[in-house]
């Protein structure tokens, strides 16, 4: 089968590769899952991953097949896989267990151990493949009526995480009931943040660097949210004008922006920061007044990373209730797509040029 393949250490090193087909016998217990990969989404990971900024071959290879958002059909199953059937539209889970007590417990996505395992981006290959394999428990299954927004699951689950986490950590609380959120940025992850937070009916406030009206905040008012440029006021500004926030969404992978949230964060609220970034960017900040602010105020900043099994279904949860309320929203984040593996090379070169792109996508098969 066809498969593309990065060298991990090698600037643009994007290419295909053929290998074998492979079968439910490498999975033990008979709990082995075959996937037909029918799309393939790619994100800021991918881009940085073909830049030899990230990631890292699987042993005993020299290359890494790369992709982390799979959407695909079942093809065959194991002897003891009652769950999944041939048929089923499926997304799989990213990070496999390491050694650490979360682990353990089925929460690779808390792992305390410095080496991580996630398919398509360190250690094992990913689904930018013809097929793939895997154990029962990392496959997650996606009902026929999203199977054209199926492909937005994994960075949904990213967000279901971050958002269930906040609530955990505000039960210390035991009356929090968040009223205004803000969350900055409006690309995919700000974009699907936004819309679990009108979900659970609160009023939301999306801050993008891009001045209105484009696709994106007319995403963003589509569904009922309030779309601000922080080329016009900052965060905090705002904040000041019309009240703090409840809690704070941070997607916009520009790192000085998490101080300006810091300072629009409402008294006892909780900030959530989620970007990835890679940089060794500095900045200078007013620490005693965030420090005083964060101490009088009570307030909570957490980050988050990756997503285990239960946010792939809370967010199967979101996505239908979603489809229910907005109909073919979420399908209008699919803004560019890309027809087969032997296109690897428009995937990369959209991910960097893509004008308008929202979600990148790879149709590898119907
Ligand atoms: C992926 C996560 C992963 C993170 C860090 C993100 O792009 O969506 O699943 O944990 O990168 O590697
Ligand atoms: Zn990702």
């Amino acid at each position: 089968m066809k498969a593309v393949a990065v060298t991990p250490g090698v600037k643009n090193s994007a290419h295909l590769v053929e290998m074998a087909k492979p079968s439910i016998d490498e999975i033990a217990d008979g709990r082995g899952v075959l996937v037909k990969v029918l799309r393939v989404g790619v994100d800021g990971t991918d881009k940085e991953i073909n830049n030899a900024e990230y990631g890292a071959a699987p042993e005993g290879f020299d290359f890494l097949v790369t992709g982390h958002e799979g959407f695909g059909l079942v093809e065959e199953v194991g002897a003891n896989v009652h769950e999944l059937k041939p048929g089923d539209y499926v997304v799989a889970t990213v990070r496999r267990p390491g050694h650490s007590i979360y682990d353990l417990i089925g929460t690779n996505d808390m792992t305390t151990d410095d080496t991580y395992y996630e398919r398509g981006i360190n250690l094992l290959h990913g689904y930018l493949a013809e097929f793939y394999v895997d154990d029962a428990a990392y496959i997650v299954k996606v009902p026929s009526g999203l199977k054209d927004v199926g492909v937005l699951l994994e960075p949904m689950s990213v967000v279901q995480k971050g958002i269930t986490q906040a609530y955990e950590i505000q039960r210390r609380l035991k009356v929090w009931k968040p009223k205004r959120a803000a969350v900055l940025g409006a690309g995919t992850i700000g974009l699907l943040a936004m819309l679990a937070l009108k979900l659970r009916g609160i009023d939301v406030v999306t801050f993008g660097k891009t001045r209105k009206p484009y696709l994106n905040s007319d995403l963003v008012e589509n569904v009922g949210a309030t779309y601000i440029t922080t080329d016009d006021i900052s965060v905090a500004d705002y904040a000041k004008q019309n009240g703090a926030f409840d809690l704070i969404f941070e997607a916009t992978g520009y790192s000085p922006i998490v101080f300006d949230a810091m300072r629009a964060l409402a008294k006892n609220g909780v900030l959530i920061l989620s970007s990835v970034t890679g940089g060794d960017r500095m900045v200078e900040v007013p620490a005693d007044k965030l420090n005083l602010e964060f101490v009088l105020g009570n307030k909570v900043m957490v980050g988050t990373v990756n997503a285990n099994r239960e946010y792939f279904e809370s967010g199967v949860q979101d996505m239908s209730a979603a489809v229910v309320e907005y109909g073919d929203w979420l399908s209008r984040l699919l803004t560019h797509e890309v027809k087969g593996l032997e296109n690897y090379e428009q995937i990369f070169d959209l991910l960097t040029n893509g004008k308008d792109a929202i979600k990148v996508y790879c149709q590898v098969a119907t």
